[in-house]
């Protein structure tokens, strides 16, 4: 498959989007479609490839944004759509929960082997982040037959009923109550805004005795199934804990013979310059969420990677019919290879340490930069109206986000004024430093302006 000519020659933008035809589709959109959707920018998407995508009025934009996290091997990656057409052309559907196919099997294998741990672990196979959650959530209560959990403030963890129990945002949550009982959401250690004030270095000290502080005031121990967590809290803006954290809590989790469940949909698959994000802080998760890079975009997965030991539910506990089908199997598992012969894991490492040092000098020189931080490739510009009194700067982030749009550039929102970069695994560094630029040159000019 060669690449498409309207790849070469970069991000440009030909008609300011959204352009006329990207405005008569959100027309047609706003119509039909349901409101609760949250497309901040508007853009209409005709083709994609490697890095790039191609609006319906012919822009080409760099997406730093891997389409949500979703295109760690980019767009329509040649390898994945000869995967899938080999698939879809052997065999489409054939119901794995209530039969049986080999590639299911064979990803199942691949993903207990890649995970933390050396324990047996069983995989379930659902469709989606919030279904890999769900069946977290249903399995340490099947297993334990206790009936709370904790979570962390801060935490997105999907939006049906069992995984937005376990999200502590109103804005997902507002209006939806009552949700599933028994979830106490502990504050998360955020260095650059302890949660509970005081100096950044004791934050997570102080989360930790927080935690234990409302062991038997408001929370029974024996009680509580398990803790889930992100390992970096994405939604929230790439809030990374400090190195102590992750081994107190798992801790404290052995003492109260708690499940620790890692939610690595975000951070998970190499993403982080490590397969799972939890490997950072040495700590082996009981349960691994994973859905959104799996199947590279390809067709929809999530998948929960569980110890056999914790896994031990029965027939007809949970299963849902489309869960690990053949196509997003085979194109998981085609992806997983690119991922290991192009040692994609380590690469990301390297660009994102590159990145970082970078995005540092950028916070030095920036009157709106307050905070800069990432693993990997995946990357945090958190703005703010005054470094000392670190007032969220969302007007500006806004701006920046915009700026960067207009001159072909795709970066995401995250927290009240962060700004998410996390471009496909696959990137060149050429295409990363020419999106940094370009980034650079849309921050410069927003504190222009302001
Ligand atoms: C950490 C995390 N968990 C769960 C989800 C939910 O995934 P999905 O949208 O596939 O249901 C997301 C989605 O953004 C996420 O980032």
């Amino acid at each position: 498959m060669s690449k498409p000519s309207w790849v070469r020659g970069g991000p440009r933008i030909v008609k300011p989007i959204p352009g006329p035809r990207a405005k008569k589709l959100l027309e047609r959109d706003e119509r039909v479609m349901s409101p609760s959707y949250t497309r901040a920018e508007p853009i209409v998407a005709d083709e994609g490839q490697g890095c790039y995508v191609k609006d319906v009025d012919g822009n080409v934009l760099l997406d730093l944004s891997s389409g949500m996290f979703v295109l760690n091997y980019g767009y329509s990656h040649p390898r994945l759509v000869r995967a899938v057409e080999r698939q879809v052309a052997k065999l489409t559907h054939f119901a794995g929960t209530d039969f049986y196919y080999e590639v299911q099997v064979e990803l199942a294998e691949r993903l207990v082997k890649i995970t933390p741990g050396k324990s047996s672990k069983h995989v379930y196979f659902g469709n989606s982040g919030a279904e890999a959650v769900e069946a977290a959530f249903k399995c340490v209560r099947w297993h334990t037959r206790r009936p709370r959990m904790i979570a962390f403030t801060g935490g997105f963890h999907g939006r049906t009923f069992g995984a937005l129990s376990l999200t502590s945002n109103l804005k997902y949550t507002k209006f939806f109550a009552p949700l599933v009982p028994g979830v106490s959401f502990m504050p998360f250690p955020d260095p650059y805004r302890p949660p509970l004030g005081g100096d950044p270095s004791e934050c997570a000290h102080k989360c930790i005795e927080y935690i234990r502080d409302s062991l038997g005031t408001s929370i029974p121990p024996k009680e509580v199934a398990a803790i889930i967590t992100e390992p970096i809290q994405g939604t929230a803006g790439y809030i990374i804990p400090p190195p102590e954290f992750y081994p107190m809590l798992k801790e404290l989790c052995e003492e109260h013979d708690w499940i620790f469940i890692a939610d690595e949909i975000q951070t998970g698959l190499g993403r982080t310059g490590k397969m799972f994000a939890m490997e950072h802080w040495g700590v082996v998760p009981d349960i691994v969420c994973v859905a959104k890079a799996l199947a590279g975009g390809m067709a929809p997965i999530g998948a929960m990677i569980g110890n056999a030991e914790v896994m031990d539910w029965e027939p007809g506990a949970h299963a849902s019919t489309f869960g690990g089908n053949l196509t997003a199997c085979a194109a998981a598992l085609e992806g997983l290879k690119i991922l290991e012969e192009q040692k994609l894991v380590k690469r990301a490492a390297k660009l994102g340490d590159l990145a970082l040092k970078r995005l540092q000098e950028l916070k030095e020189e920036s009157k709106l930069v307050g905070d800069v931080r990432g693993k990997g490739l995946l990357l945090a510009v958190e703005m703010v109206k005054d470094k000392n009194t670190k007032e969220p700067a969302v007007k500006e982030r806004n701006m920046v986000v915009q700026e960067a749009l207009n001159r072909g550039l795709i970066v995401f929102r995250g927290g009240k004024s962060v700004i998410r970069i996390a471009p496909p695994l696959i990137i060149r560094q050429r295409e990363f430093e020419l999106g940094l630029d370009i980034f650079e040159e849309a921050l410069r000019e927003v504190e222009r302006k302001c």
